[in-house]
């Protein structure tokens, strides 16, 4: 299935009573690259979590494609082709990384965890070591790969370089730049790594206390420090 197009309209949503995001609206067009950025406890994570149903609903609207998910459960979102790569690395530790990747097959043919081997070389080498044994980098790359054999319409990734050498963060989104450039998925990407996660984006948001409060070109933000700073509050670079 080749990418969908991602619609969000006035999204709120949080946890139980508690309020976290409001008026929450873009789109990210088929194919397209979005890297969502913000401080830590803004809200990133949660609105990830909400595109997935993972969160209490308040209002508005998400739309994979021409398909209205907003009602739907987690599961189902996923089927609609939404998949998430959370913050917290989701493997199982007591299995190996060829039954972890099983798990994430469904059915589907072999040959898909052929095609994720060659994508990511270090997980065909290390195939029957535990999940335990994994470092940080692979245990990465084994969440990713889990999630590309649902063969997402739309990914969405949460800090996928957290705690990385950049050697491994080099190569990570190497990875996931391929895979948006292959037209197969549109992308959304959280990352603290601001440099980094501008070289990806095409579009980016920028959130503070669950609001956006900057939408625009990658470009655009690069240039302007005092804009990076008063948004961010870190230097570029
Ligand atoms: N399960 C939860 N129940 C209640 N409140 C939560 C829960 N998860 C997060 N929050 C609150 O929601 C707010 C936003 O948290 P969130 O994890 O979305 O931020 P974030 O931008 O992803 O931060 P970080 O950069 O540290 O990952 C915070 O105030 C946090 O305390
Ligand atoms: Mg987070």
């Amino acid at each position: 299935m080749p990418a969908a197009r991602l619609e969000v309209q006035g999204l709120a949503a949080g946890y139980g009573s508690v309020g976290i995001l409001g008026d929450i609206s873009f789109a990210v067009p088929a194919g397209g690259r979005l890297t969502v950025l913000g401080r830590n406890g803004v809200g990133k994570t949660t609105l990830l979590a909400t595109l997935m149903g993972l969160t209490t609903h308040k209002g508005g609207s998400v739309k994979v494609g021409d398909r209205d998910v907003t009602g739907l459960k987690t599961y189902a979102r996923a089927a609609a082709g939404l998949g998430y790569v959370p913050q917290t690395r989701d493997i199982f530790r007591s299995l190996t990384v060829e039954e972890n990747l099983f798990t994430g097959l469904k059915g589907r043919p072999r040959t898909d965890l052929e095609a994720i081997y060659t994508m990511f070389p270090r997980l065909a080498e290390r195939r029957n070591h535990g999940g335990m044994q994994l470092s940080g980098g692979e245990q990465q790359m084994l969440t990713l790969a889990r999630t590309l054999l649902g063969k997402p319409t739309v990914l969405l990734l949460d800090e996928p370089l957290e705690g990385l050498a950049p050697v491994i963060c080099d190569q990570l989104m190497e990875t996931v730049l391929k895979l948006a450039q292959s037209g197969e998925m549109t992308v959304v990407l959280v990352e603290q790594q601001i440099e980094r996660a501008l070289d990806f984006a095409d579009d980016v948001m920028v959130i503070e206390r669950g609001r956006i409060v900057w939408q625009g070109q990658a470009p655009q933000l690069r240039a302007d420090q005092g804009l990076v700073d008063s948004l961010l509050g870190v230097g570029i670079g």
